[in-house]
């Protein structure tokens, strides 16, 4: 079964509530989501849960007929310019979500239809999830030095509230949405970065027009020509993020994706930049490891696939060979 089918074949393994709430459907989460009952102060949890039950309730009465909210566009840091040109940006459009691209434990990925009469474009929206977060406490340190300073915000990522969660899931977001961007300026082959509100990003939908996400490289079973060609769209790719000074962080090939014949690089959030990064090189030298293993593993001869030669080439790319 292909692992980015649509919604339809994911329903029955969620209960109807958890299914809705998945779905971003509004009126629903409200009607299950009880006001906490216990009197007094409020936990942040419950405080949290409070604001959104606000926050939906406002929405539910502004809610478009024909989708689940009105397009977000307006309201959101927006992708580089010029936006292309199949992207729909006009404010009266409408977003409608078709399904769960995948579910994961750091984010889930979602197919979206953003649409203004007969014109409409698929995106995938990949949503932070804001619960404990296996990155988020081996890279608390490095996410805490970079944008936050109220002491307000500082605490609460400390402590580990629920707002404080829920903004180191932001920070997250907003870091893979700026990588994005630089990636996409420069021609690296990415999703185009749509937009990013809150924990939410809105990507480029890599797949086909029925809303099938392409697979993932590790799902692929490329014959002679076909690795050869990937491999050399893969040396180019990291070639042009070389030239940038960074490398991708957690390359695999599960995080590229093969879209009729093309290499995509994905999940980009924790992108590693070569000088300022002590352990920089150490993060390419992985990066490089791990995918050349891959391409070994399914039959590149070494002697093209040798990764300590890639990893000096890249090196000197960077200036730093
Ligand atoms: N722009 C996109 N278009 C289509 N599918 C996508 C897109 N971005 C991500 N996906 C799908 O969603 C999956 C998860 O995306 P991504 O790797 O960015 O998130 P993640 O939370 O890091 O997931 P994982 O932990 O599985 O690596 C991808 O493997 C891919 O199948
Ligand atoms: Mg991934």
């Amino acid at each position: 079964m292909r692992e980015h089918d649509l919604y339809e074949r994911f329903e029955s393994t969620f209960t109807d509530a958890d299914t809705m709430r998945r779905k971003g459907k509004r009126g629903k989460r409200v009607a299950d989501d009880a006001e906490p009952t216990r009197r007094g102060r409020m936990t942040e949890e419950e405080k949290l849960r409070v604001a959104r039950l606000r926050e939906d309730q406002l929405s539910t009465a502004d809610t478009p007929e024909d989708g689940d909210r009105w397009s977000t566009w307006g309201d959101a840091d927006q992708g580089p310019k010029p936006h292309p040109d199949w992207l729909v940006t006009e404010l009266a459009a409408v977003d409608r979500e078709l399904g769960i691209v995948k579910t994961g434990k750091e984010a889930d990925v979602f197919l979206l239809e953003r649409a203004l009469g007969d014109r409409a474009c698929l995106l995938a929206a990949k949503r932070y999830r804001s619960n404990d977060h296996r990155m988020f406490h081996r890279d608390a340190g490095y996410l805490e030095g970079r944008r936050m300073k109220k002491s307000r915000e500082m605490r609460a990522i400390q402590n580990r509230t629920s707002f404080g969660r829920n903004l180191i899931a932001e920070q997250w977001a907003v870091a893979e949405f700026a990588a994005l961007t630089q990636l996409w300026q420069i021609g690296a082959p990415v999703p185009y970065p749509v937009q990013r509100s809150g924990t939410e990003l809105l990507l480029e939908f890599i797949g086909d027009a029925e809303g099938n996400a392409a697979p993932r490289l590790a799902q692929t079973r490329p014959d002679e020509d076909e690795l050869l060609d990937l491999w050399r769209q893969l040396v180019a790719t990291l070639m042009t993020l070389a030239e940038a000074g960074v490398t991708h962080g957690d390359l695999s090939a599960y995080n590229l994706m093969v879209h009729e014949g093309r290499l995509i690089m994905i999940d980009l959030p924790q992108v590693v930049d070569l000088v300022a990064n002590p352990r920089g090189v150490e993060f390419l030298d992985r990066d490089v490891r791990n995918i050349t293993g891959w391409f070994a593993a399914r039959g590149l001869p070494p002697e093209i696939g040798e990764p300590s030669a890639l990893v000096a080439t890249l090196l000197e790319v960077a200036g730093m060979g």
